[in-house]
């Protein structure tokens, strides 16, 4: 945390990076903030096409029909929310940290005619402002590694899913002790992105308290993380503005490419009936 913000909860310093990176031209993304998934014989299909396999892999475990209504935790710029609805004739709810994405969001949901389909509202996802049983499914791409209490989250996801619900995330966790060599790089990652990185091990007892039984804990690490770090190595620097402040110490995407350790997991959950 940085000296001037001293005083805020992780959760609003989430926020506000989010600002300054929504002021950032955010078409090399196509508007989603998250990895690909690539199959591992073809890692040349660009970036923005990845994501949205990535997007449709994680909705289509959701088993979602027409007017099902979703809850999107830590919505982003609302692209994969937009894409749910079109997909599939749910209706998707949005939540994020940070107060520029959702009006991002909604503008450009009313720009797709997606408004009657698609909402999006500001709020911390560790207690989300919906009643209990409101939706029946829920995904989080990428967002609770932001979050200071994960258990916190799935308690509150499983109190606002329906019986028979399910939930889709997509976490980084450590899938082994980091080498010291690479823990630099890794803490870079970490610190410049305000995440901590889950234990694998963890996520079956923290579903089970939380009240969800998993379904699948896909370590998806090989098909995604390093071939987006990859990719994102090679592409033009997008993220220098935002870490200008910290220009002698900032996040590089190729120091971790070759960080076997760092990995990311595609888990699905349902809540019992
Ligand atoms: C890496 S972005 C992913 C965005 C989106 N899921 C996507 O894939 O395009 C992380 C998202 O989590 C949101 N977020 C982080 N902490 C949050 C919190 N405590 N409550 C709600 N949203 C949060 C951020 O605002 C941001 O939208």
């Amino acid at each position: 945390m940085s000296a001037q913000n001293a005083t805020l909860s992780v959760p609003e310093e989430v926020g506000l990076l989010y600002d300054r990176l929504t002021a950032l031209d955010t078409e090399g993304t196509g508007g989603s903030l998250h990895l690909g998934f690539w199959d591992l014989d073809n890692t040349e299909v660009p970036l923005v096409e990845a994501a949205d396999r990535l997007t449709d892999m994680m909705t289509d475990r959701l088993r979602l029909e027409a007017g099902h209504k979703v809850l999107d935790v830590g919505c982003g710029l609302g692209q994969p929310a937009g894409r749910i609805a079109r997909r599939t004739g749910a209706h998707v709810t949005g939540i994020a940290i940070s107060r520029d994405q959702i009006t991002r969001a909604t503008e450009l949901a009313e720009a797709e005619g997606l408004a009657g389909q698609v909402e999006f509202q500001h709020g911390d996802a560790m207690n989300l402002p919906f009643p209990d049983a409101s939706f029946d499914a829920v995904i989080a791409i990428e967002s609770i590694f932001h979050m200071p209490d994960r258990e916190q989250v799935l308690s509150e996801i499983q109190r606002v899913l329906k019986p028979g619900g399910r939930l889709t995330l997509t976490d980084f966790f450590a899938r082994g002790p980091i080498p010291a060599d690479k823990q630099e790089h890794v803490d870079r990652c970490l610190r410049d992105f305000i995440m901590t990185l889950a234990d694998g091990d963890d996520y079956l007892p923290m579903l089970r308290r939380a009240g969800l039984r998993i379904a699948e804990f896909f370590d998806i690490t090989e098909q995604s993380v390093r071939p987006t770090f990859q990719q994102m190595s090679q592409a033009n620097d997008q993220l220098d503005p935002v870490f200008e402040e910290e220009s002698d110490k900032k996040f590089s995407p190729a120091d971790m490419v070759d960080v076997d350790e760092f990995g990311s997991v595609l888990l699905t959950a349902e809540k019992p009936r």
